[in-house]
């Protein structure tokens, strides 16, 4: 059985693009394999300074991926923080790591494209990945295709250290790219929550039907013949309701429905599909202690296998 190991980013209020790229593929792997997932608030804070928003935001994507369907029974799910082994391990890591192979980040030169300052914990967050990975002694590590190139650093790292110290330290880990389908936002582009087009999971009420039926659409008048292949709601309605997707294609192209009516069906599927999940989700929210015992269970898991793999890393390399 495969160990899957993956880290979440705790982005807070998620939205239907992380749930169709990333969360539903995290959800299925829970049965094929043994699946750890935790909550990347370490690196969070290259990018987020206000405690108060950092913890809201940890809980809240705990409560997403749980109401979304992580199994605490069939998973380990944890808080990065809980396992401070992985700082040390980072160290350790980092002694091995090459400067021209982290200078090489294209997510850290994106972001130094992009204003972002330059600091150490940034430059040096590939590495701090690499020892959440071996930390676990993870096989395989579904990623975005975003993500490949620092699961091939923690291969690079892993494999250095193991012949700098002449030891079996790091299981040398895989990545695997999900089927992750592309999720257009209400304006068409990418769904993201910095593009302010997002659907959120959450949403219900009038706030969902103001997102849904605002997704912009061209100007056909409802009798018109349309291509369902260029239309947001058409792309949302197949991920939402795969089963209809057909019939609602040959309705677009025959002409005489308008988008506003195609809107409201798609307004229904999403509010029928996600209202099991708001209720887990409100279950879970009233009850803040429950959600820490999951955490702090998964921290004891995570925290063991921590312990094991930095112990044989120390004794490599000649610490106590
Ligand atoms: P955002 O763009 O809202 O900041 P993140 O970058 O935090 O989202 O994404 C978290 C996860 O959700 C990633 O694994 C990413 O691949 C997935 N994801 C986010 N938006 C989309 C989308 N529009 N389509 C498909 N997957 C997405
Ligand atoms: N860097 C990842 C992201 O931005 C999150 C992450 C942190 C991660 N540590 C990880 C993913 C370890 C996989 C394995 O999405």
């Amino acid at each position: 059985m495969p160990r899957f190991l993956s880290g979440i980013q705790p982005s807070g209020r998620l939205h239907l693009g992380n749930y169709y790229g990333a969360i539903r593929e995290h959800v299925r792997l829970q049965d094929q394999g043994e699946a750890y997932y935790f909550i990347a608030d370490y690196h969070a804070l290259t990018s987020l300074r206000d405690a108060k928003a950092l913890r809201a935001n940890v809980f809240d994507t705990a409560v997403t991926y749980l109401a979304c369907g992580l199994d605490p029974d069939r998973c380990v799910l944890f808080r990065q923080s809980d396992v401070p082994e992985v700082t040390e391990l980072t160290w350790l890591l980092l002694t091995v790591a090459p400067m021209a192979m982290l200078e090489n980040a294209v997510s850290y030169k994106d972001k130094v494209a992009r204003g972002i300052p330059a600091d150490a914990g940034l430059f040096t967050y590939p590495v701090l990945m690499a020892a959440d990975i071996l930390s676990q002694d993870g096989d395989v590590v579904p990623v975005g295709r975003d993500q490949v190139q620092h699961v091939e650093m923690t291969r690079d790292v892993a494999a250095k250290f193991n012949r700098e110290f002449g030891a079996d330290v790091f299981k040398v880990p895989e990545y695997r790219l999900g089927e992750a389908p592309y999720v257009p936002g209400t304006d068409g582009a990418k769904m993201s929550k910095s593009y302010g087009n997002v659907v959120e999971i959450f949403a219900e009420g009038r706030e969902l039907e103001k997102a849904v039926m605002g997704i912009k659409t061209d100007s056909s008048p409802p009798a018109a013949p349309k291509n369902p292949d260029d239309s947001t709601i058409y792309k949302l309605f197949s991920l939402v309701a795969p089963d209809e997707r057909e019939a609602l294609a040959a309705r677009f192209r025959a002409g005489g429905l308008g988008y506003g009516d195609a809107k409201k069906l798609l307004l229904a599927r999403v509010d029928a599909a996600f209202a099991p999940i708001r209720e887990r989700g409100k279950a879970l929210r009233a009850d803040p202690a429950r959600v820490e015992a999951v955490l702090a269970k998964g921290a004891v898991t995570a925290r063991e296998n921590a312990r094991r793999v930095l112990a044989r890393a120390r004794k490599a390399c000649g610490l106590s």
